[in-house]
């Protein structure tokens, strides 16, 4: 292995006490405890486990949160009447609504409605359009996004005038990545399933943010020697060597990646831990935003 391990875990846990000593000092204050609402329609279990991992965060970080469950029936009026509520709830700080959505249900007009002050996803129109112009701040960055160009900062890897490759475009992932590494004068191309010749770019990137969702895609003679390689990707495999029967793995090859990139994050102990500790931070953020 010639790659520097990327300990997400690590950096995340020490994120958490950050959090947390900032959270226990504002209490003793007599300040607001930071609370989070967080809002789960339907029943898919992964998103039913990232909202309890979120819910339980908060609970280990000294902050509140109330968890709003609905049916994956409801309808868009009941889904935003309850978005308004919590806007207008002042015990609640934070109002995180777990994606993806049912289909029949409007994400954007549901994303739109959430206080710009409270988007601790920052998926609101008004904070991606902030991210977006230059000489603009939006009050919060979304979280995996976030904890990617973190771990780089904290592995010492310089972003001003690297070339860097985003692999994938989602809302959540993708885009929020590409903007950020822009923001920090990075050179940045982002590709996609229709881009031509994938490896021949990805082997020009200093820096290479991979979130397109498919198992190992990312080869190691894909990797330019000494780069960073930030993978986001979770993807089940299955393991018979496991009492689960499976295992997870990022979009990257790591044993063949790890001999050639300078820097990389490990599948599971990467970025994972890195997006609920970042909403964290935003949470906290946002109660001293509402401080004021
Ligand atoms: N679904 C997958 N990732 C995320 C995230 O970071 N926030 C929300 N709200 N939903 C998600």
């Amino acid at each position: 292995m010639t790659a520097q391990l990327i300990d997400g875990k690590l950096i995340a846990q020490q994120v958490r006490d950050e959090v947390a000593a900032t959270v226990a000092k504002r209490v003793a204050a007599g300040k607001s405890k930071p609370t989070l609402a967080t809002v789960l329609v339907g029943d898919r279990p992964d998103s039913a486990a990232y909202v309890r991992s979120k819910g339980k965060a908060c609970e280990e970080l000294g902050m509140g949160s109330v968890s709003h469950h609905l049916p994956a029936d409801i309808s868009q009026e009941e889904l935003e009447k309850l978005i308004k509520s919590l806007n207008d709830d002042k015990t609640v700080n934070g109002i995180l609504v777990q994606l993806p959505l049912p289909s029949h249900l409007n994400e954007e007009r549901v994303l739109q409605l959430i206080s710009i002050e409270k988007d601790v996803d920052g998926f609101s129109p008004i904070n991606i359009g902030r991210l977006a112009q230059k000489g603009r701040e939006p009050l919060f960055v979304p979280c995996t996004p976030y904890g990617c160009i973190y771990l780089l900062e904290k592995s010492g890897v310089k972003i001003e005038g690297a070339n860097a490759v985003v692999l994938g475009r989602s809302n959540i992932v993708g885009m929020p990545a590409a903007l950020l590494l822009i923001g920090k004068n990075a050179t940045v191309t982002v590709c996609h399933s229709r881009t031509k010749d994938l490896p021949a770019v990805v082997r020009q990137a200093d820096i290479l943010i991979a979130a397109i969702g498919k198992t190992e895609m990312v080869r190691g003679d894909w990797i330019k020697p000494g780069a960073a390689v930030i993978d986001v990707g979770i993807n089940s495999v299955p393991d018979a060597t496991k009492k689960s029967g499976q295992r997870l793995v990022g979009d990257v090859n790591f044993n063949e990646a790890k001999e050639v990139a300078g820097f990389i994050t490990p599948v599971p102990g990467g970025v994972g831990p890195m997006t609920i500790a970042m909403l964290m931070k935003n949470t906290l953020r946002a109660a001293e935003i509402q401080d004021k």
